[in-house]
């Protein structure tokens, strides 16, 4: 039995929309490697969105705050969607994913974009396109344009209106998340891209003083590349498997980040992992989601594909839980479960059996058994 001490605290937050239905496969993911690898964790689960506002006035109540800040990692399901009318604007934005990702300090948004070659056949781009693709993007998550001050609509004298906002960056914001990008590329091919606009922003001027000065000073070993944003979006669509790491800003991460869903197959699939700062105690927050949001169009039907989750856990297990052995069998078991024809609506090729949401989550389950049981053989 572990030592409640050592467990790992996971708030398991399904929220809106299809979070509550993708979330509950990966709870039954992490409640299997509890039992069955002995992962240390202990799960609290909280409600977030507009059932908890209605019993409570809240879209955040205490006690999934009270979760959520105690908890060393969150699985985060989804939010927004028709249920936000429900919720009048001020009550929604104090307990944003946006206002959670600035409390935590999460600035630093991984999104590994991995084309799966059982996808090849349902997937938008071509087989050709597709092939070798393995990259990360690291997205800026706490600053930029979406957080800088000022902003606002205002009326002008001639009756015009006017809206405004503020792209920002500093020193200190622009190098904490280069440095987690050098520091991935150093476990992976070694190779960096800086995504900015320097020929237009200043930010993006002063973004790529940084990124060179950093990478000159520490991490000289690591290949660096700038490219402006537009041109990425380009290449990411042309040819993805050029990529290692992507690091960007908040604003032309959030855009890059989708336009390359595309070259992993399906946004369905799409984890991401939001990491906060090393504390004194080495602990780090961090928040594990998938990528695709709430996706109001399907909720509530059971058929939305839970693997953009599943493999946020894998995440978690591999950031969080220190446990890179187990991340990899999550891996290898979404991967079997592909190979041997599991798809989701989102993922199918035409003819293919559709499985539902719930489905999915037992084929991974049953690949995990598995390939647990294969690992004892040879054990
Ligand atoms: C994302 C989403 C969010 C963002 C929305 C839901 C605010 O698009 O995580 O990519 O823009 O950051
Ligand atoms: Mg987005």
């Amino acid at each position: 039995m572990n030592n409640l001490s050592n467990m790992i605290k996971v708030a398991v937050v399904g929220g809106e929309g299809i979070g509550p239905e993708v979330t509950a496969q990966s709870h039954r993911v992490l409640n299997w490697f509890a039992a069955r690898r002995n992962v240390p964790m202990v799960l609290r689960e909280a409600q977030y969105g507009l059932i908890p506002y209605l019993a409570t006035g809240k879209v955040l109540p205490p006690d999934t705050a009270e979760a959520m800040d105690e908890a060393d990692a969150i699985l985060w399901g989804a939010t927004g969607g028709p249920e936000t009318k429900g919720v009048p604007a001020a009550a929604r934005k104090a307990g944003s994913l946006l206002s959670l990702r600035s409390k935590y300090d999460l600035y630093a948004n991984l999104r590994p974009i991995v084309a799966d070659p059982a996808l090849a056949d349902s997937a938008p781009l071509k087989a050709e396109v597709l092939r070798d693709v393995d990259f990360v993007i690291i997205r800026e998550l706490t600053s930029g344009i979406y957080f800088g001050e000022p902003r606002g609509i205002e009326t002008l004298a001639d009756g015009q209106r006017r809206g405004f906002n503020t792209e920002q960056y500093t020193t200190h914001q622009v190098r904490r998340v280069a440095r987690a990008a050098f520091e991935l590329a150093r476990t992976r091919k070694g190779r960096v891209c800086s995504v900015d606009k320097a020929n237009v922003l200043e930010t993006s001027v002063l973004w790529r003083e940084e990124v060179i000065a950093l990478h000159a000073a520490e991490f000289s070993d690591v290949e660096l590349s700038h490219m402006y944003v537009d041109n990425a979006a380009m290449q990411i669509v042309r040819q993805p498997s050029q990529f290692d790491v992507m690091v960007t800003g908040n604003i032309f991460g959030d855009i890059l980040s989708d336009c390359a869903a595309m070259a992993s197959g399906s946004l369905g699939m799409l984890p991401s992992a939001s990491l906060g700062p090393v504390d004194k105690f080495g602990r780090r927050k961090a928040l594990y989601e998938p990528v695709h949001g709430s996706a109001p169009d399907i909720a509530g039907r059971g058929i939305a594909n839970p693997l953009g989750s599943i493999l946020s856990v894998a995440m978690m297990l591999r950031l969080t839980l220190n446990r890179p052995e187990d991340a990899d069998l999550l891996e290898k078991a979404v991967g079997i479960a592909l190979a041997a024809g599991a798809r989701t609506a989102d993922i199918a090729e035409s003819g293919a059996t559709r499985l539902s949401t719930e489905q999915m989550g037992d084929a991974v389950l049953n690949a995990l058994e598995q390939v647990a049981s294969k690992e004892k053989e040879h054990a």
